[in-house]
């Protein structure tokens, strides 16, 4: 060695490069850490060893390649095709979402956003409450053709009903080129021929297996005709039933959306979910309302998956009973019809779309509070039940039973709470509310009771005495908020939005007889004409809700409204949730979204939907 090496000088000049990037080729790190030395900060230059350190826990393969992708992640290309040239690789497709550069945020900003809304809502021009109606009418849209198109070996799959709509659909659909699959319920998935398939409804995975089968055999149906919703049955009106059925329809539904969401099918898919006695048409039909949900998927799944379109074919039991061969023609034609209409119902000869039309609501002058009685508010303690209970008292001195969950102070205690924990407290704000809802001459008693549960509200019957003689009206304002995407959402999390609203209105109509009733008012949501992605149960139960009102109106207990209202103001679960957007980013979808259903809705805001105003 007859000179120095000079190696700092030497990284020093080669560092003149601000991308250079140093490997090390050889046994340990030593040249890797002094060249790190030489770094400038500002530059976006880099050391790497090719030789795996000691601690290294993998294989020699896994840190050479871990150290090309930093290189390649760093900027530079690299000679892909001969580092595989020995290897038999292929691309194959990865999960796309964290290596996409497309934005999924609102190209609006998010705040701005809220602001606008409820700038528009507070600067809005007053509507007469007269003008706030708006209720469902249906259209008859003709006689329809009972004539089918011939295809060419198109797949179609039938979720088989029990009432042999489907083997009609079968031998009429093959006999017309369509290579027809049908799946049945079983206990478990199976194939049992080569284009019979049974499933267990209760199994969301059992959909992904049926997928997976479909897609590795080529035969993914364009078109799905759910007929799992044709029944015989009657209706016992009880929450387990409830249960029970939805997995033949709101569930079935969601579980399929989920498995085309998770294997990432993009083709296009049109289903067609047939059922009866969903829909009244006639004032002598009734409703079988559990099946109500299936609405909510329907109208919530096309929202947060662009490749599925979704329509309700409903037909009645009378007719289904007298069904010839031109029927079901006419119900098959529906599939080469336009998607303009999302609900149809079929009754002899006509085809009928649902449509939102406008009612004028009688001027209401309260002749149904009456001084003295006593009224039930389940969810009275939230935003809305406070408002609606200084509502009453306004206008009587009653008795006002207030329900919710959660922990209230006796009254006795009302005082020392809001002194201790001051006036902007939660419970205080609502402590203050109830004083003047007093300071007005009624009398407000808070109880602690899951209105969803049977056995706690028998007991605060029992304990409050306050039987069907003593109470003249209910409001139904309990309920939660909802906001998952279907593709993240199990049935338990959809249980949990319908259990306040759907069970705690069975256990109220179990509990009181509502006819003998003055009122029972019911707070549904505009989210069952214009639902919000994100909202699938709750969008579910508040159609359950205003059929509930139909159904009713319709055995004369027309005491009984739904009310869908659109977002209040000042109060409750939709200001909280804009609130919380606000906080957190998240939801920027549910923003942009529901910006666009409130323009639309211009048309249907802010009203009051008497669904029972026929
Ligand atoms: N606010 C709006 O803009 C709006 C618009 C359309 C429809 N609605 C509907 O109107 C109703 C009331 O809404 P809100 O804004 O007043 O909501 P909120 O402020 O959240 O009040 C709902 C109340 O329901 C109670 N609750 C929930 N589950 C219950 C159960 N199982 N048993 C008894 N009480 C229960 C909650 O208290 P605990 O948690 O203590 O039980 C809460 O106090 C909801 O059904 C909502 O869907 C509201």
């Amino acid at each position: 060695m007859v000179s120095p090496i000079r190696f700092l000088q030497g990284i020093e000049s080669l560092t003149q490069n601000p991308r250079m990037i140093f490997l090390e080729i050889g046994a340990g790190r030593d040249l890797t850490l002094m060249t790190r030395r030489v770094f400038q900060d500002s530059l976006q230059q880099k050391s790497l060893s090719l030789i795996p350190p000691e601690n290294w826990d993998d294989t020699d393969d896994h840190y050479f390649l871990h150290q090309l992708g930093r290189i390649w992640l760093h900027g530079h290309n690299l000679k892909w095709k001969k580092l595989y040239a020995r290897n038999q690789n292929r691309k194959i497709p990865l999960p796309t979402y964290s290596f996409q550069h497309d934005s999924y945020w609102p190209e609006t900003n998010v705040y701005q956003t809220i602001n606008e809304i409820k700038t528009n809502l507070n600067t809005e021009k007053r509507i007469k409450i007269t003008d706030w109606g708006f209720t469902f009418s249906w259209e008859r849209t003709g006689i329809t053709n009972t004539e089918l198109s011939t295809v060419s070996r198109r797949t179609i799959l039938i979720f088989m009903d029990d009432c042999g709509v489907g083997c009609h659909f079968d031998n009429l659909l093959s006999g017309k080129g369509y290579d027809v699959i049908k799946i049945f319920k079983g206990l478990d998935f199976s194939p049992r021929s080569k284009n019979e398939f049974q499933i267990n409804p209760k199994l969301a995975d059992d959909y992904n297996r049926l997928l997976s089968h479909l897609t590795q055999f080529n035969l993914l149906p364009q078109k799905i005709l759910h007929l799992w919703n044709i029944t015989q049955q009657s209706n016992n009106n009880r929450w387990d039933t409830f249960v029970e059925s939805q997995y033949d329809g709101y569930f079935s539904m969601q579980f399929i959306a989920r498995a085309i969401g998770k294997q990432n099918l993009t083709s296009q898919f049109s289903f067609f979910v047939f059922n009866n006695n969903l829909q009244t048409i006639n004032d002598n039909e009734r409703i079988r309302l559990e099946k109500s949900t299936l609405l909510g998927a329907i109208k919530v799944i096309p929202k947060e998956y662009p490749n599925i379109s979704c329509r309700n074919i409903d037909i009645s039991n009378s007719y289904l009973t007298k069904f010839n061969e031109k029927d079901y023609c006419r119900l098959l034609h529906e599939l080469e019809l336009e998607n303009i209409h999302q609900e149809i119902a079929y009754r002899g000869s006509f085809r009928w779309v649902k449509k939102v039309i406008k009612i004028p609501l009688p001027k209401s002058d309260l002749p149904l509070i009456k001084p003295g009685a006593t009224y039930l508010l389940t969810g009275g303690l939230g935003g809305m039940g406070l408002v609606l209970a200084r509502f009453i008292a306004e206008h009587a001195p009653v008795k006002l039973l207030l329900t919710g969950r959660s922990f209230f102070p006796l009254k006795k205690d009302w005082d020392p709470w809001v002194q201790k924990q001051g006036a902007d407290d939660s419970i205080s704000q609502k402590i203050l509310k109830l004083k003047e809802i007093e300071n007005l001459g009624s009398t407000v008693v808070t109880i602690q009771a899951d209105c969803a549960d049977l056995n706690a509200m028998e007991t605060i019957i029992k304990k409050y005495r306050i039987g069907i003689d003593v109470i003249k009206g209910i409001i139904h304002a309990a309920g939660i908020a909802d906001g998952k995407f279907i593709q993240r959402r199990d049935d338990q999390d959809c249980l949990k939005i319908m259990l306040p609203k759907i069970k705690g209105l069975y256990v109220l109509n179990q509990l009181f007889s509502f006819s003998k009733l003055d009122f029972v008012v019911i707070c549904s949501s505009i989210a069952s004409v214009i639902p919000s992605v994100g909202q699938i149960a709750y969008c579910a139960a508040n159609i359950f809700f205003d059929n509930f009102a139909v159904e009713n109106a319709l055995g004369k207990h027309v005491n009984v409204k739904s009310i869908s209202w659109d977002m209040w103001k000042d109060v409750g679960m939709g200001v909280r949730t804009l609130e919380e957007l606000k906080e957190q980013r998240v939801a920027g979808l549910f923003i942009k979204h529901r910006e666009a259903a409130i323009k639309k809705g211009s048309l249907i805001r802010k009203q009051l939907k008497f669904s029972n105003e026929r």
